[in-house]
């Protein structure tokens, strides 16, 4: 039994799903006549409020789609220092849309609106014009912490008075939505964009959308064609996408228990020196010094147990729709003596 903590993108369709992917009925979606890409195109929209969205391949491309589309270089993008745009997608705000990044350091991933406004640059030959403001809900690196929802509101009303847009990377949207019982809507109104994943705790194999405005979404598949994200018969991951909005979100929450079982685990173990308590589906844990993260890494994979790294001597766990009890309890098993 391999036991794959490393990630949630790393879940199997289920057969359900698979059946249902199956039964797609599918076009060719660059000439716009791929009806499940729509049916999915506008569930989503719909779902949060907004007038369009856009199918894409994956949640990086969702997110630097949308960077690209919202500025015009020069030009700076403002993020936390631990955002996923600014850290771990190539260097894609330089190398895409040819802008600088300002980075806040906040709290868990998040910042308050204190500390945007500080990070504002003047009407100056000397700076690059701030033209986009980009959160991340839930924050992966900070080990998916959710967003206090009155700062995004606040956030979201300076952005509003000062004409700076605001993109959400919400590739893990729903564990903030379910834990905190928010609706799509009630967070949707709030952001000019919102880039949403359905290949991590929804389980689907591929597949981001980016959610906005119609005029935003024109651009938007202009850009994504540019990029090569154009697909063809993209019905068939699209149908995965409507089956998952229809049945993977609720059960997000039994991810969430487990994460937290997984860091009572931790707790007791005498090689661990900190648990970040989670608050949704990962869990991040920092070894003492007297066990090298390799080492602890290969130790679990010699048990057919995949865990990650996340820093210095910082171990990643995330719990998804592939992991069951069972496991949980091997898993248990195996950290008690590694
Ligand atoms: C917060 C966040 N944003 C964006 C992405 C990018 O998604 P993808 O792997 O589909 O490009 C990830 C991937 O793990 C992520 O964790």
């Amino acid at each position: 039994m391999l036991i794959d903590l490393r990630s949630d993108t790393v879940t199997k369709p289920t057969k359900e799903m698979l059946q249902a992917m199956f039964e797609a009925k599918v076009g060719d979606d660059v000439w716009g006549d791929d009806l499940t890409v729509i049916e999915l195109e506008e569930k989503v929209a719909s779902i949060f409020g907004h007038e369009a969205a856009l199918f894409c391949p994956s949640g990086t491309m969702t997110n630097q789609i949308a960077i690209k589309v919202h500025t015009n270089a020069p030009g700076e993008v403002i993020c936390e220092e631990s955002a996923h745009v600014y850290r771990y997608e190539g260097g894609g705000i330089a190398f895409n849309s040819g802008l600088s990044s300002r980075l806040i350091k906040g709290d868990k991933g998040q910042f308050t609106v204190e500390q945007l406004k500080a990070e504002i640059n003047a009407d100056d030959v000397h700076f690059p014009p701030t033209q986009l403001v980009a959160i991340e809900n839930t924050c992966n690196k900070a080990g998916g912490t959710i967003w206090d929802f009155n700062e995004i509101k606040r956030i979201s009303q300076f952005c509003k008075e000062n004409n700076l847009p605001l993109h959400l990377d919400g590739a893990r949207l729903y564990n903030a939505l379910i834990e905190t019982n928010t609706s799509e809507k009630k967070i949707g109104q709030y952001f000019d964009s919102i880039s949403l994943c359905l290949s991590k705790g929804l389980g689907c194999p591929v597949g981001s959308l980016l959610i906005g405005s119609t005029k935003f979404i024109k651009q938007a598949r202009r850009i994504r064609k540019i990029m090569g994200g154009g697909m063809r018969q993209a019905g068939y991951l699209a149908a995965a996408g409507i089956f998952a909005l229809d049945n993977n979100i609720e059960r997000l929450k039994v991810d969430h228990q487990k994460a937290k079982f997984l860091a009572q685990i931790m707790e007791k173990c005498a090689f661990v020196e900190e648990v970040t308590k989670p608050q949704s589906n990962i869990l991040i844990f920092k070894l003492n010094t007297s066990f090298p993260t390799d080492e602890f890494i290969q130790k679990m994979k010699e048990q057919n147990i995949l865990v990650g790294a996340m820093g210095e001597q910082k171990i990643r766990l995330v719990t998804h729709l592939d992991i069951n009890d069972k496991m949980l309890e091997r898993f248990e098993k195996v950290v008690k003596s590694p």
